[in-house]
C-alpha cells in the first residue's frame, strides 16, 4: 500500500466522450457522477480542486457519420458538443470547464507535445504495409474496410472486428476487402508512422502499478496486470487520415495524430485554457493529485499509454488513482447507441423534468464499481418511491411542515435533552467517519447508503418520539424534537450535496441557511433558535406505474425494431441443377384432420387427401396453432420424402412452413383452391 501522501490540490479529469452521439445514462453512471460526488466532497471540504472535461473531437467514427450524414466532421462535433455540454449542466455534473479537442489550445499544446517527444527520440518510426484505395486516394482506416470475416464467414466484418462474432481483426485478415468509400478493392500499400515503445517502457511501469498501487480497484490492478503480463507492444500514435491535429514534422503531409493520442493531451490543453496563469502547478507540481474517472475500456489508455507519454515527455505527475468503473447495462442488455439501447439524458429530461437528483441516486445506488451492473425502470421506480420518497423527502417534509403548524416557521429551543434525543444524535454523528472512509476510498454507493441511512435515523426518531401527540401536552418537549429534527435536515444538506446536489439545495432553501461546508457535518445547532425557516417544498413525488410501464413500452419498441431490421435470410444455398430439382416432388394436400400427437407437446398429427387414397404427417407445429383450425385447409408437403416413426407413427412427408419475425412457425398454403395432388413446380 502506499504511504498516505499529504496533497495540496487534487486535479480531476472526466473521460473525454466522443462527441458523435448524444450522452446517455451509461456515461453518467460510469464517469460523471461518481467524479462530480467527489469534487463537490473536496470542494465541500475547502479543498483546492479541478474539475475537467471537454468533447474528444477527433477520430475515424466522427469521420465516417459525417460521410454518412452528408456533412463536414466539424459539423458533426459541433452539434454533438453543445448537446453533451448541455447534458452535463443539466445533471449537475459541476466541471470547471468543458472545452474541446477541436479547440486552438489544445492543437498547439498537442502538437508541441508530440514535438518534444520527437525530439527526445522517445518515439520509433516504422514503415507499414496498409490498404490504400485508389480511387479515393487515401489510405484507409480499419473501419473503412469491409470484408468477409474469416472465422464466420459474416460478409459486413470491419477491418478492425467482426461484429456477428465478435472477433477482433486486423484488415489484412479479411476475406475480399473492400473500401467502405468507394467500394473498390483497396491495395497495399507502403506508409510510415510514429510509434510509442510501450515495450522499453514496461519496467518501471510494472513497478509502479504493480509494486506502488496495489490500492487501486481491483478491477484497475487486474486488467493492468493481464496487460504487462502479456507484453507491451508499441503502439503507432499517428494515422493516415485528414481528420485530426497534422503530425508536426516534415514529410508528415496527410498525417494526423492518432485519437489516443492528442485526447488524454485534452486534460492538459483544458487545464491550461481554464488556467492560462498557473495550469503548470496542477500537472507539475509534486503536491498535486491527479485522478483519472473513466470506464473501463478506457483503463489502458490511462494506466499505461498517457502515463508512458508523461513519463517520455518529463516533468509530469503520474495518476494517483484511476477508479474505473464497469458498465451499466440497461433492462439485461447491454448498452449500444447503434442500437438505440440506451437512454439519453436529454430525452430522459423532457420525460422527468426535474427529476436529475433521481437518475443521479439510481445509478449511484447501482453503480458499477465492482462488476457490470443492470438499470432497470422497476428499481428506478422502487428506489425513488421507497427511499426518496419515503424516507428522505418524508422526513424533511414532515419536519418543516410541524415547525411551521406550531412555531410559526421559527427554529424553537431546543430544552433538556433525553437520552432518546442523545442517543439519534450520537448515532447520526457516527455516520460521518463512515461515509467519509468510503468517499475518500471512491466507494460512492456505499458513501450514498450511508448517508441515506442518516435520514433513516431522523425519520425513526420522528416515528419513534411522535411529536404531533404531544403538541397538546407538552410544547417545550414538541420544540425540542422539531430542533434536532430542523438541525438534522440542515446536515443531511450538507451530505447530501454531492450525491442530491438539487434536492440538497431545496432543503437549504427550505430551512432558510446557505451552503454549509463539510466540517459542519455533526454539527446540532447550524441554526440558532428563533431562525425563521423558508416554506415547505416537496422534494421528491411518487412515480406510478404507468409511468413505469411507459418507459418498459418505449423499451420494448425499440427491441423488436432492433429485431427486424437485424434479421437477415439464410445465405442461398448450393447451386443445383435442374435434374436434381425434378427430384423433389412437392405437392398440394387437403388437411382432412388434424390432432395433438399423445404425450408430445410439439406434434401434430395430419391426415392428408393427397388425391391418392390419403396419407399420415407429423408436423411439429402444435406450438402455433390449435389442431381444429387447420383442418379443411390446403397445404404444401413433400411428397417423396422417405418415412420416419416418430413416437411410434410413420410419418408419409414433410409439411411446409417458414417462421415469422417473433420465431413462430406458419404453414405455406395456396391463395386458391388447387385440386389435392397436385404438383408443385
Ligand atoms: N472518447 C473516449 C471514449 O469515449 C475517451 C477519451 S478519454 C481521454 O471512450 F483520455 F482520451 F480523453
Ligand atoms: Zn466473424
Amino acid at each position: 500500500m502506499a504511504e498516505e501522501k499529504k496533497f495540496k490540490r487534487t486535479l480531476v479529469t472526466t473521460a473525454l466522450p466522443y462527441a458523435n452521439g448524444p450522452v446517455h445514462i451509461g456515461h453518467l453512471a460510469g464517469v460523471y457522477v461518481p467524479a462530480d460526488i467527489y469534487v463537490r466532497y473536496l470542494r465541500s471540504k475547502g479543498e483546492d480542486v479541478l474539475m475537467i472535461g471537454g468533447s474528444d473531437e477527433h477520430g475515424v467514427p466522427i469521420t465516417i457519420r459525417a460521410r454518412k450524414e452528408g456533412c463536414t466532421p466539424q459539423d458533426v462535433v459541433d452539434r454533438y458538443h453543445s448537446i453533451i455540454k448541455k447534458s452535463f449542466e443539466d445533471f449537475g455534473i459541476s466541471m470547471d470547464i468543458y472545452s474541446r479537442t477541436t479547440s486552438k489550445t489544445h492543437a498547439q499544446v498537442a502538437s508541441d507535445f508530440f514535438q518534444t517527444l520527437y525530439d527526445k527520440g522517445e518515439f520509433v518510426q516504422k514503415t507499414t504495409q496498409q490498404y490504400y484505395d485508389e480511387e479515393a486516394h487515401q489510405f484507409l482506416a480499419d473501419r473503412y474496410i469491409m470484408g468477409t470475416c474469416p472465422h464466420c464467414g459474416n460478409d459486413k466484418a470491419y477491418g478492425d472486428q467482426c461484429e456477428k462474432c465478435g472477433t477482433s481483426l486486423s484488415a489484412l485478415e479479411l476475406i475480399n476487402p473492400h473500401s467502405t468509400i468507394s467500394g473498390s478493392k483497396p491495395v497495399l500499400k507502403e506508409t510510415t508512422h510514429w510509434y510509442l515503445p510501450l515495450d522499453k517502457h514496461e519496467p518501471w511501469l510494472r513497478k509502479w502499478i504493480l509494486d506502488d498501487h496495489k490500492e487501486w480497484r481491483s478491477n484497475v490492478y487486474g486488467q493492468c496486470k493481464s496487460w504487462l503480463d502479456m507484453g507491451l507492444q508499441p503502439r503507432a500514435v499517428s494515422r493516415d487520415l485528414d481528420w485530426g491535429i497534422p503530425v508536426p514534422v516534415k514529410g508528415a503531409e496527410g498525417k494526423v495524430l492518432y485519437v489516443w493520442f492528442d485526447a488524454p493531451i485534452g486534460y492538459i490543453s483544458n487545464t491550461k485554457e481554464l488556467r492560462p496563469d498557473d495550469w503548470e502547478k496542477w500537472w507539475k507540481d509534486p503536491e498535486s493529485r491527479l485522478i483519472h474517472f473513466i470506464g473501463k475500456d478506457n483503463i489502458v489508455f490511462h494506466c499505461i499509454v498517457f502515463p508512458a507519454m508523461l513519463k517520455a515527455h518529463g516533468g509530469y505527475n503520474l495518476p494517483d488513482n484511476v477508479p474505473a468503473n464497469e458498465f451499466m447495462n440497461l433492462e439485461g442488455d447491454k448498452i449500444s447507441t447503434s442500437r438505440n439501447w440506451a437512454i439519453w439524458l436529454h430525452e430522459y429530461l423532457q420525460e422527468f423534468p426535474g427529476k436529475q437528483d433521481v437518475l443521479r441516486y439510481v445509478l449511484t445506488a447501482n453503480a458499477p464499481e465492482t462488476k457490470d451492473n443492470d438499470f432497470t425502470w422497476a428499481d428506478f421506480q422502487a428506489r425513488n418511491n421507497n427511499e426518496l420518497v419515503a424516507i428522505l423527502g418524508n422526513f424533511v417534509n414532515r419536519v418543516v411542515v410541524l415547525t411551521h403548524k406550531y412555531f410559526e416557521g421559527k427554529v424553537p429551543e431546543a430544552a433538556g435533552l433525553l437520552e432518546i434525543d442523545q442517543k439519534a444524535i450520537e448515532d447520526f454523528q457516527a455516520e460521518r467517519k463512515e461515509v467519509e472512509t468510503l468517499l475518500d476510498g471512491f466507494r460512492f454507493r456505499d458513501a450514498q447508503k450511508e448517508a441515506m441511512n442518516m435520514a433513516r435515523i431522523g425519520n425513526k426518531y420522528l416515528a419513534d418520539t411522535e411529536p404531533w401527540k404531544l403538541a397538546k401536552t407538552d410544547m417545550a418537549r414538541v420544540g425540542t424534537i422539531l430542533n434536532i429534527g430542523l438541525q438534522i435536515v440542515a446536515n443531511l444538506s450538507i451530505v447530501m450535496e454531492p450525491f442530491l446536489p438539487f434536492s440538497a439545495e431545496k432543503m437549504r432553501s427550505q430551512l432558510g441557511i446557505g451552503k454549509q461546508q463539510w466540517e459542519k457535518l455533526g454539527d446540532m445547532a447550524i441554526m440558532p433558535a428563533g431562525h425563521q425557516i423558508g416554506k415547505a417544498e416537496l422534494l421528491f413525488e411518487k412515480i406510478d406505474d404507468s409511468v413505469v410501464e411507459a418507459q418498459l413500452a418505449k423499451l420494448a419498441a425499440i427491441k423488436k425494431a432492433n429485431e427486424e431490421n437485424e434479421w437477415k435470410p439464410e445465405p442461398i444455398a448450393e447451386t443445383i441443377d435442374f435434374s436434381a430439382f425434378e427430384k423433389l416432388d412437392i405437392r398440394v394436400g387437403l388437411v382432412k384432420d388434424c390432432q395433438k400427437m399423445p404425450k408430445a407437446d410439439k406434434l401434430l398429427v395430419f391426415k392428408i387427401d393427397d388425391g391418392l387414397g390419403g396419407r399420415t404427417i407429423i408436423s411439429g407445429i402444435a406450438k402455433y396453432y390449435k389442431p381444429e383450425d387447420l383442418i379443411g385447409k390446403r397445404v404444401l408437403f413433400v411428397a417423396n420424402l422417405a418415412p420416419r416413426k416418430l413416437k411410434g407413427v410413420e410419418s408419409q412427408g414433410m409439411i411446409l412452413s417458414a417462421e415469422d419475425a417473433n420465431g413462430n412457425l406458419s404453414v405455406v398454403m395456396p391463395s386458391a383452391d388447387v385440386r389435392p395432388g397436385c404438383q408443385v413446380k
